[in-house]
């Protein structure tokens, strides 16, 4: 049976394979994106674009009502807009600091609470945030986007529990490291102090963050780690929704699994130093 999905951030990255994936398994998509016209080159008799910036939440109740209606229903919400915001937490503003928690937690919120009503009346549907290995640990530098992320997971196991009963899914898709925009054009920064200069080296193999108005560095050497293609994330998304009851976490992505097993493990070392804490047989 044919699905129709609602994908923000759709226009780049993950978001847009998604939407191409689903449109090319005979679905239908309303893609929402900041700029329509950077999904022109997706055309397609199935495909219904519609502006959405997330972190205006009138506008994403008013989207997400126009895109029910527009299509009767809507079989699977996917949460994917969203950036990284990388710099130590005492370099970081509170405009920069709000952004990034307007935009990965506030906006699949505000998509969350608009949708439910939609499918509680329909008895069905799946909610997919797209998540990240990075909200089952930390890294230092990172530490205001794993919070989004990680309060994205709070209130969607929450709701993941909520909605159960109504025959509605809740999933956090953890992914692993993919090849978009992601750790590129779409990074913000904040303003490096000295202090963290060995920090940044260690971390982003470089003392100083990259200056936004500065032309991309040309890479004249084959990168050692290439990161998986956005296409094998929407395969893993595609199995995640064709499961019969999908899980509250899946992750998807080459060595996420790992990452995740690593993230467990140093948190069940750090409890292992308190001797009142004891792991059942
Ligand atoms: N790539 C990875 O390795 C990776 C790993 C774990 C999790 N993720 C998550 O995957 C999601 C998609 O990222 P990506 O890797 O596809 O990065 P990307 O290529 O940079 O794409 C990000 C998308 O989010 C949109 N977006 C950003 N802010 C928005 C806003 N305020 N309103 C609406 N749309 C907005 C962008 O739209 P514009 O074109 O308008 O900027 C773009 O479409 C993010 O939530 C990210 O945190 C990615």
């Amino acid at each position: 049976m044919p699905r129709t999905w609602f994908i923000t951030g759709a226009n780049r990255g993950l978001g847009r394979a998604f939407t191409v994936a689903a449109l090319g398994r005979g679905d239908h998509v309303v893609a929402t994106a900041r700029d329509p016209k950077s999904m022109a080159g997706l055309a397609d008799d199935r495909l219904t674009v519609l502006p959405l910036d997330v972190r205006d939440r009138d506008r994403v109740i008013a989207t997400v009502n126009e895109a029910f209606e527009v299509n009767g229903t809507i079989d699977v919400i996917v949460n994917n807009a969203g950036y990284g915001l990388v710099g130590a937490i005492e370099e970081l503003t509170e405009a920069e600091i709000r952004d990034q928690m307007d935009t990965n937690f506030y906006g699949a919120l505000w998509v969350s609470q608009a949708a439910v009503p939609h499918l509680r009346e329909r008895k069905s549907g799946h909610i997919v945030q797209i998540s990240t290995v990075g909200a089952v640990g930390s890294l230092p530098l990172f530490g205001m986007y794993n919070a989004s992320k990680w309060a994205l997971e709070g209130f969607s196991a929450s709701l993941a529990d909520e909605l159960r009963p109504l025959g509605i899914s809740v999933t956090l898709a953890q992914m692993g490291g993919f090849d978009t925009d992601w750790a590129k054009s779409s990074m913000k920064f904040g303003s490096g102090l000295p202090a963290y200069e060995a920090l940044r080296t260690a971390i982003l193999g470089m003392p100083d963050y990259p200056d936004p108005s500065a032309p991309p560095p040309q890479a004249d050497v084959e990168p050692e780690w290439v990161e998986a293609a956005p296409e094998a994330a929407a395969a893993g998304l595609l199995e995640l929704v064709n499961m019969p009851n999908p899980p509250v976490r899946k992750v998807i992505g080459p060595g996420a699994h790992q990452m995740v097993a690593m993230a467990l493990d140093q948190r069940r070392q750090d409890y292992l130093t308190d001797p009142e804490f004891t792991w059942p047989a």
